[in-house]
């Protein structure tokens, strides 16, 4: 098949490179010229493990180019994807201007039938929206050519994204049309073998589909957090509890992993832009709502636990952070629960020493060079002689830590951990003072 896919962003890139790895002819646009120059040199301009062998592959083997010519785009592809950003607006809920720009360059350029893919996370009625976009240039141009418009949600983690794509769980496609249906069998059909993974659904219910999952998965972290805080205050190891639930199979083992607060770039949006829905039609989501407000007080819990353990008297520390990503295998700092922590750092006149395997040019970039930051390229660097380390992020060396070492090289032997990586037995034998997310030190009691 021939596939344009606008949008070289994180989904569009897996996308395009995956279906062109099966061996389906893409192309993908993109109106940054610089990344797609970069594209074609085999520049990637994301940290995605084994993304870039496949865009070099494809690429190499020429079924996978990459352009600013939106016409051409336009005219090469039966199936266009739209994997543009959708991010969110002030009041919380999805800027579609990028996803209706696109639907716009299909209409003004379409001179034969096209199915209109919808990858991007975009609101219930987002596909009516693009068929009435791309209806309205067709009408300018006074031409009528048919055309379809179906929604295919992405369900990619960062860090898995080319797994998420290959051996996704189900391919949800929301159409009411056969000619659609097909189309999108022959897409797929090469992810598909094994069993038929592809759910045919309304369009609406594939919108609302996207939007549920990632609610849902979200709710979990929140109540397992709400959960870790109680059984701090309780005497009860949250870790134990963990295990205890999860062997339930109604509720299993995924995603019930108490920690610093769920970051990136689709939780807190899809969360937010969800429940703004649900006011556009007049209902109150209580329990969104209240997902996000946990989430938000959950990426506070570092920070306060800091201010706990040295009394209010965080000015002239300097606190060690391991990791920064909003979560490991990812250089991706967007709404990571590092960055209230190091904020909330700064406002208390403290010093920030950090390491991240990958998001430390990110992190640069976002802050800048000030005198409160310091990014070192080893682990051990950033906790010599600093007040507490901190962990943010759960990057696998971090898993197997020194603590003699740690003990030795810290000024202040204490350990905060936001990802309940370590066994508070044994940091305590080491000499430790560990305070994690629903277990170790007590704080309750200060
Ligand atoms: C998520 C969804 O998993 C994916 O299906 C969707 O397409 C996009 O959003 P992603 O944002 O890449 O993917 O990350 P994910 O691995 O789901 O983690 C999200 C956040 O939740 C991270 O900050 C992570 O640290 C946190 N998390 C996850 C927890 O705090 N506890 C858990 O048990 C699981």
């Amino acid at each position: 098949m021939r596939i344009a896919v606008f949008g070289t962003g994180y989904v569009g890139l897996v996308t395009g490179a995956c279906l062109a790895d099966v061996g389906h002819q893409v192309m993908c646009v993109d109106v940054d010229a610089a990344k797609i120059e970069g594209l074609q040199r085999g520049v990637i301009p994301i940290y995605e493990p084994g993304l870039e062998a496949i865009v070099r592959r494809n690429h190499d083997e020429g079924r996978l180019a990459f352009t600013t010519d939106a016409a051409r785009a336009v005219a090469f592809g039966e199936l266009q994807f739209i994997a543009v950003g959708t991010p969110p607006d002030e009041d919380g809920s999805a800027d579609l201007q990028y996803v209706l720009a696109v639907a716009r360059t299909i209409g003004r350029h379409m001179d034969a039938y096209k199915i209109v893919v919808d990858k991007s996370t975009v609101p219930v009625g987002t596909a009516e929206r693009v068929g009435e976009a791309i209806a309205r240039e067709l009408a300018t141009r006074d031409v009528s050519i048919d055309f379809d418009v179906c929604s295919n949600p992405e369900f990619l983690k960062e860090g898995a994204a080319i797994e998420d794509f290959t051996k996704s769980a189900r391919i949800v496609v929301g159409t009411d049309s056969e000619r659609v249906r097909a189309a999108m069998r022959e897409c797929y059909g090469p992810y598909s073998r094994n069993h038929d993974k592809i759910l045919f659904m309304d369009v609406r219910a594939a919108e609302l589909t996207k939007y549920a999952a990632n609610a849902m998965l979200a709710t979990k972290i929140s109540f397992m957090n709400e959960i870790a805080n109680l059984a701090e205050r309780l005497g009860a190891d949250v870790e134990q509890v963990r295990l205890g639930i999860g062997s339930d199979p109604r509720i299993g083992y995924h995603f019930i992993y108490p920690g610093c607060g769920y970051g990136g770039s689709c939780f807190p949006k899809d969360v937010q832009a969800l429940a703004r829905t649900a006011r556009e039609v007049g209902y109150e989501a209580e329990l969104l709502d209240a997902v996000e407000s946990v989430n938000h007080r959950q990426k506070r819990v570092l920070f306060d636990k800091l201010v706990q353990v040295f009394d209010g008297d965080l000015a002239g520390r300097t606190i060690a952070l391991w990791g920064l990503a909003f979560k490991p295998d990812t250089d991706d700092m967007r709404e990571a629960p590092s960055r209230v922590l190091m904020e909330a750092l700064w406002a208390a006149g403290a010093r920030v020493r950090a390491f991240d395997p990958q998001a430390m040019a990110e992190t640069a970039r976002i802050y800048g060079v000030r005198e409160d930051l310091e990014l070192v390229p080893e682990r051990y660097d950033a906790v010599d002689g600093a007040d507490a380390l901190v962990i943010c992020t759960e990057w696998k060396p971090f898993r197997a830590a020194d603590f003699a070492r740690l003990r030795t090289l810290l000024a202040r032997p204490v350990v905060v951990d936001g990802r309940n990586l370590y066994d508070p037995r044994i940091l305590r034998e080491a000499g430790l003072m560990y305070y994690a997310v629903g277990r170790g030190e007590s704080l309750a009691a200060r």
